[in-house]
This record gives structure tokens, sequence and C-alpha cells, in this order.
């Protein structure tokens, strides 16, 4: 059901910017308001730990930038307090209330301008709610394209939350979709490709022990994840459906067969028992977001792959144990328990299996036999996206990010260039583009002098955080750049090999695109509440806030707009938050008139340019969302909010098409206490229904283009 703005959602909503009741557990210094429901099945209660990031890279600069940040968090304290204190409880119908909380202070902010603003942002932004129902701006209209367990094929059996199995499941559409996109097919048809990142398992079996799953219901969830490819044709409506049974339908899951290519394939340390000469893994892990070439293959990241793996706390060799550790992979049995059914799961019993996963997965959609290929020349960390951009001179750079706290942002660029075409020979050529190249990883220095730099948020005299940076090389083909790492050690080992190489630590660098209009590449950080913390790295110019709990956005500018350039500017297009708080920026637009936005993930963008970010975890009380950002000229940091997606829920996957735009709704109802008994969220099937993680699209009633 569409939210109209003519019915009033909730009689109050109170906006926070702690994350209360229902979030991460005490002893996790989460930043955002994710339930600690997602924060187990998501990325193995990451936050709970240490960040694995324990390398001490920092430059002279960067300690003199701590000890100053330190004391400016004492002088700024009181601020923060203030700010925190003033947020408060806004009222009245939706359509009413203004696009930021007002304030104690100042009373209520002007109305949105909606007709104001850049092509492409032209509507009425979606208020800060909590309902359990996808909001869209009046005038539009929504629909659900595809859910978990919906068919794919002729004889793909029909879904009932009380008739799973694993035979079902890998003719279904999985479960947690995260990345989208849709792939041109004939007139009317596209070809939706979709990640299925992780299974939350006691939202998706009635009577679910944790301690004791069944061989069923872990069979199931490894149909669950993995990828799925499904023809989708437009409806009369202006919505999209499923053509079942289209002949490049397809499902990849945990047993599928992926290929390793480029370097790292046939090492050593990616030889195993079921696969002695290292070249073929079954499965794809925790595949969060992606991308996609202009070749025609579908890139997708494999992310939080280390809490798949069971008894890391019995390897005693010194150097395998700090690989492991780097990634995060710690304990003895895992969450979902996996190693019990299979021994690849084990450490103690299968070593290197867990190196066969972390990587960038290239898959080719149209193509319904071609066997997907991890490409190990991209580097192996959580990766949780991957967007190439043609270089000038036609070679491909690829844009990554590594999703921890104080990890790094990476670059790939490829030996050779690619062929324009479709015929034979390109697709066989640029079939190899991804195993030769270049990897980088980048550091960033500010411009203003650091102790202007004092961890609050507040600008420096310069008036933007900003400044410059270059992009180190780690490896190129069979030569290491890095002391004490080979070639193939710096692929398999990435983050070690940056933290030599003196990479700068990130708040959670998540989607990074370049911009198809202008080149510039924009990178969501997500946030991360240990920056500044006892014995971590403090705020710098490109991470500017101690315990970062709303995150920001980065926009980068090649040298000359090369992607192949090793140097770069960059500036923060936005640091997130209530609108109303002081250590919030907007590319300089006016905080009266924008959207509070919280947790930036997924980015994308519209024809006119206009950057498109969706959030994950919003620490300000509401649901996460999809917003619409101007980045040129007078509107720069204009931010409207398009969307909300449901109680419990991430907005994932965003696509923007001229008439159209889709989102994945990841873990609808994961709130803390929940359960597929109890379920705390009924959409989309409404009524006493458990929620099922779709894919929503969104038109316009009159049919017109979106936001003009
Ligand atoms: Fe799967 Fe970094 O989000
Ligand atoms: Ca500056
Ligand atoms: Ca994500």
């Amino acid at each position: 059901m569409t939210i109209t703005p003519e019915r009033p959602l909730l009689p109050v909503v109170t906006l926070r910017t702690e994350g209360g009741a229902g979030t991460c557990p005490p002893e996790a210094p989460c930043a955002s308001g994710r339930a600690a429901l997602t924060c187990r099945y998501r990325c193995g209660d990451a936050c709970a730990h240490d960040a694995p990031n324990t390398s001490d890279n920092e430059t002279f600069a960067d300690v003199m930038a701590r000890a100053a940040s330190r004391r400016g968090v004492l002088r700024a304290g009181a601020v923060i307090g203030a700010a925190t204190a003033a947020t408060v409880a806004f009222s009245g119908p939706v359509a009413a209330a203004p696009v930021s909380a007002p304030t104690g202070k100042g009373g209520p902010t002007k109305p949105p301008k909606p007709g104001r603003g850049p092509h492409g942002l032209r509507f009425e932004p979606v208020a800060p709610n909590t309902a359990d129902a996808v909001t869209v701006p009046p005038g539009y209209r929504q629909d659900v394209v595809i859910r978990w367990g919906d068919p794919l094929f002729k004889d793909s059996p029909r879904w009932s939350v009380d008739r799973q199995s694993a035979a079902a499941q890998r003719r279904q559409f999985g479960f947690n979709n995260d990345f989208l996109a849709l792939l041109p097919l004939s007139r009317g048809t596209q070809l939706l490709v979709a990640n299925h990142e992780y299974t939350s398992e006691e939202l998706m079996y009635p009577g679910y022990d944790p301690a004791n799953p069944t061989r069923e219901q872990v069979e199931t969830s490894w149909a669950a994840h993995g990828l799925s490819v499904v023809a989708v044709r437009e409806t009369r409506s202006g919505s999209l459906e499923p053509i079942v049974g289209h002949q490049l339908n397809r499902r990849f899951h945990t047993q599928t067969e992926f290929r390793l290519t480029g370097p790292v394939a046939g090492h050593p340390l990616v030889r195993t028992k079921a696969d002695p000469r290292g070249r073929t893994v079954l499965g794809t892990l925790n595949n969060c977001a992606g991308g996609t070439t202009p070749w025609g293959t579908w890139l997708t990241a494999e992310e939080n792959f280390n809490q798949y793996f069971a008894n890391a706390a019995t390897v005693t060799d010194p150097t395998t144990a700090a690989r492991l550790a780097r990634y995060g992979v710690a304990g003895t049995a895992s969450e979902r328990q996996w190693e019990k059914f299979d021994d690849r799961f084990d450490l103690a019993k299968e070593p290197n299996e867990v190196n066969r996963f972390g990587w960038i997965v290239e898959v080719d959609p149209y193509d319904p036999r071609a066997v997907p290929r991890k490409r190990t020349a991209l580097g192996r960390f959580k990766h949780e996206a991957a967007q190439p951009r043609i270089n000038k001179d036609g070679r491909v750079a690829v844009y990554m990010g590594d999703d921890e706290r104080f990890d790094y942002l990476y670059k790939f660029v490829s030996r050779d260039r690619m062929k324009k075409g479709r015929s034979a020979s390109a697709k066989r050529h640029n079939d190899t583009l991804l195993d030769h190249g270049t990897l980088y990883v980048a550091k960033l220095t500010g411009d203003s002098p650091t102790s202007q730099i004092d961890g609050t948020g507040t600008l420096p005299k310069d008036g933007e955080f900003d400044g410059s940076g270059t992009w180190i090389p780690l490896v190129s083909g069979t030569k290491s750049f890095v002391k004490g790492f080979t070639a193939e050690e710096v692929l398999l080992f990435t983050r070690q090999a940056a933290d030599v190489a003196g990479a700068t630590k990130m708040d959670r660098p998540e989607d990074v695109e370049p911009s198809p209009v202008s080149g510039k590449v924009y990178v969501a950080l997500t946030n991360n509440s240990n920056r500044g913390a006892a014995g971590k790295a403090g705020a710098d110019e490109a991470n500017p806030r101690n315990a970062n709990k709303n995150g920001h956005v980065l926009e980068l500018t090649e040298h000359r707009n090369d992607s192949g350039a090793t140097r770069f500017a960059w500036s923060l297009l936005l640091v997130c938050g209530d609108p109303n708080d002081p250590a919030t920026y907007f590319g300089g637009y006016d905080k009266s008139q924008v959207s509070p936005i919280s947790c930036p993930d997924n980015v994308t963008f519209d024809r006119h340019g206009n950057l498109w970010v969706s959030t994950d975890g919003n620490a300000l009380g509401s649901n996460d969302g999809l917003f619409g950002v101007a980045v040129e000229g007078r509107d720069r940091g204009l931010t409207r909010q398009f969307l909300t997606v449901p109680l419990g829920a991430e907005t994932c996957g965003p696509v923007v098409q001229r008439h159209r735009v889709l989102v994945c709704v990841q873990h609808p109802g994961e709130k803390d206490g929940a359960s597929a008994d109890a379920p705390a969220s009924h959409w989309p099937d409404g009524g006493s229904s458990v929620p099922r993680p779709s894919v929503a699209v969104v038109w316009r009633k009159d049919g017109r283009e979106i936001g003009v």
C-alpha cells in the first residue's frame, strides 16, 4: 500500500541521534541504528569486535591531528550535547512536516519547495517516519517486482513460509537482496540481476533453534544466499513483473561452481582437498553491492565472508593467525554452524577455503552457461562494491571500498584496453580485462591545518573539508610494490599490504562510484563510532568527526579527469545527520531546505548527474531511505528524500531510470525480538505474514519522468 501524504503516518515521530532500544547490543559500538539481529547475521557482529585494523600506519601529521582533535572534542562537547538535546519530535501530517526536524531554538524550518532544484530532484520530499511500508512522494506509485521465494522457473515450487526446502529455494528468488541492476533486453523487457547477501534464519524458519539448526535449514540457507538473474517486463500500470521461465533466468548459490582467475588462481593458498588445483570454488558468499561493466557483465562483491568460517581459534601458526585476524575471522563455532554440515567451513579441517572468498566476482548474465569468475587481480578484502569507468585511453578503472571501520579505498586499473562491440573476439578479450592490471590504495591529505580539524565536524577556516590524495600502487601483475609481500600475497592479504603502504583509514568505505556524467567519483562512508576512541585513529580532514554516527559522502576528482591518474583532489559533499546539528554539512546548501540523512551506503546517478544515496542503519530514528542529492552548481548539496523502506529494512541497490526508481528492500522486520513466529513487519504481503525481502519499483502516476 502506498502511504499518501494525505494520510498521517504517525502522530509523532521522534528523531534521535543515538541508537536506542532495539539497536546493536550495548557491547557493540555500532554507529548506526541497526538491530542486533542485523549485526549478528549480516556482518557477524563486526562492530562488537575490535576493528581488525590495528596497524599503525599514521604519519606524523596524523598523530598531531589526533592530539589536536582530542583537545577539540573536550572544547566541543557542550556543542554536541546541545545539538542532541535540541533534536526533538515533530508532529502533524507528513505532507505538512518540514523536511528537517524543527529545533527547539529556531522553530519550524521553512517548508520544502519541490518545484525548485535541478531536474531529477523536483519532487516533494518524504518525511522521516517509522511506517511498515514503502513511502513515496505524492504523485508517485509503487509496487513489488519480486520477493523472496518468488518463482524464477516453470518448475519452481510455490513459496510458503511453512514449506521451505533447499530444493525449492534453489529455484526461487533468494533472501536479503542487496545489489540490483537492470540490463537491457528487447523492447519492454530488461534483465534484473540481484545479490542475496545473507540469511536471517530466525526470520526465515518458524521454530528456528539457533543452537541446533537442521540440515534442511542449513541447506536452504545455502540456496538462499548468492545471486539471481531474472528477466522482467513492463506492465500496463507502469510497474515491472518477472518473466517466469525466461531462458536467461538463473540462480547462483553456495553450491554453484565459480572459477578463480587472475594471479592468485592455482596458488597453494587457494588449493583445497576438494579442489587441489585451486581454480574452482563452490559458491559466493555475502554478496553486498556491485556494479555493471560497459562490456555487458555484472560485478558482485563478496563482503563479510569471515563470519561463515569456524575454528580460527584453533590456528596456531602466527602468520596465518594474523592474516585471519586482519579479516575478522575469529572464534570457534560460526553463527550458522555450517561447519557441522560441510567441512570446508571448518578452518581446522580445511584451512584454505576461507582464502577463496572476499573477491570481486564477474558474471555474464547474457550467457546462461557462463561460469562466473572470481577476479583475484582486484584484491581480497570485505568488498562492498565495484564500479568501473572507461578511461580516456580505453583502459578500465574499477573503484572499490572495503567496508570496515578504519579500512581503505581502492582502485584497479586494467593493463589492457576495452574492445567495443559484442563480437565474439571482443567478448573473449574483455573477459580478460580484470585479470591484468594494477591495484592501488588511497592516501588522502587535508589542505587545512590539522589544528582546525577538531573532531566535532566544525568546518575549517577555508570552509571545506578537502584536500588532495595519491593512489599508492600495491601490485601490478607479478610485481609487488609492498616490501615483504609477493604479488600473490598482496592480492590474498590486501588489507595487510595496504597497512604497510600507509593507506588512509576511512570511516567504512561502502559504495564508490564514478559519475557517468562528470567522471567525479563519490564515496559513501557509512559511519565509525570508534573514530577518535582510545587507541584508535582520530579525526582527519577526510574523516572529520570523532564518534561518527551518521557518516559522510566524499567526492573525488581524478587529476585531469583521468581514471588512470595517481593523483586526485577530494572534498566532502555531505557530512550527514540532522541538518539542525551543527556538525553536518550539505555541500554549502541552505540546511533548512534539506532532508535529514544518516549512514550513506549505496550510490547511483540519474541521467542529469544527480547523486542518489541509499542508507543503512539510520541513526536518527527514522526508517532507512533513498535520497537525491545535487552535486553541481548553486544547488550543490540539496538533499531530498525520495522514499523510505519498511520497518527494520535497509535501502539497497538503487536504480534510477528515466521513468522508474527501483530499490532492494533488504531485511524488513529485522528488529530485536522478532522472529518468523513473531514478525515485527508484515511487508509486503500484509496480514500476519512474515516480512519478505523484495525489489520495489516506484513511478509517476502521470507517467512522466522522475523528478522533473
Ligand atoms: Fe553489506 Fe557494507 O554493506
Ligand atoms: Ca580544507
Ligand atoms: Ca551495503
